[in-house]
């Protein structure tokens, strides 16, 4: 019922907290307080070393945050952290943080798992024996 719905997303407007997008995969081992309080310094470089040397020592891949937290816009494809629905912009907006690490990196995933975001479309299994077949 419209009613209903106006009101479910009025009450998630009024919360104190922003409307997080929903990730792919498996969640954090750690959870999702931890992610949220402790997510920086888990990916934090020197960052003149990193572009010099490359960080061994970074456990976390900001690639693969981008991939898991992927959010499709209208066309089904990937949005840049430009857009405000974006995993991590959605967050930053609400709190005023803003971010400089997506001059350098991609803040949509690689091509490969993009291909993920067609699972709603054709299952990727699908799509890969589909492709197969038109390849033989
Ligand atoms: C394997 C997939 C995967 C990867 C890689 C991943 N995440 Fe997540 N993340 C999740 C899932 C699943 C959740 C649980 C929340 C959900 O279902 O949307 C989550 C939750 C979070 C949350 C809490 C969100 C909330 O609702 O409070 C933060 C913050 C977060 N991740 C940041 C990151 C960052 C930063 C990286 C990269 C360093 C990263 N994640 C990499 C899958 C992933
Ligand atoms: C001046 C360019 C530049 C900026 C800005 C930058 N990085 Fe990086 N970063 C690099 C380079 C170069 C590497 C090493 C090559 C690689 O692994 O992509 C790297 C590697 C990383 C890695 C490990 C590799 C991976 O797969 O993720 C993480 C995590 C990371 N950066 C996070 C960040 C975060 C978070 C910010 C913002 C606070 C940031 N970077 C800003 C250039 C930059
Ligand atoms: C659950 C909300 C939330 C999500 C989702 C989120 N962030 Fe954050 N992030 C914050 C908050 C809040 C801060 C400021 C924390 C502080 O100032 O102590 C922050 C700070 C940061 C900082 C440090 C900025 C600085 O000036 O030191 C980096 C880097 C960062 N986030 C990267 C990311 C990346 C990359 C993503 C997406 C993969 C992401 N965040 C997703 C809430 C979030």
């Amino acid at each position: 019922m419209v009613t209903g719905m106006a009101n479910a997303q009025d009450s998630s407007a009024n919360s104190l907290y922003p409307v997080i997008p929903k990730a792919l995969g498996d969640p954090h081992p750690e959870g999702n307080d931890f992610m949220r309080i402790n997510h920086m310094k888990l990916m934090r470089h020197d960052r003149d070393e990193t572009v010099r040397l490359g960080n061994r020592d970074i456990e976390y891949s900001i690639k693969e945050c981008v991939a898991c937290h992927v959010v499709a816009g209208p066309d089904a494809l990937p949005i840049a952290a430009d857009d405000n629905q974006h995993f991590c912009s959605a967050c930053h907006v609400y709190a005023a943080v803003k971010i400089d690490c997506f001059q350098c990196h991609n803040s949509k995933p690689d091509e490969n798992i993009q291909i993920r975001l067609l699972g709603s479309v054709p299952d990727p299994e699908e799509l890969a024996r589909y492709v197969n077949e038109v390849s033989e």
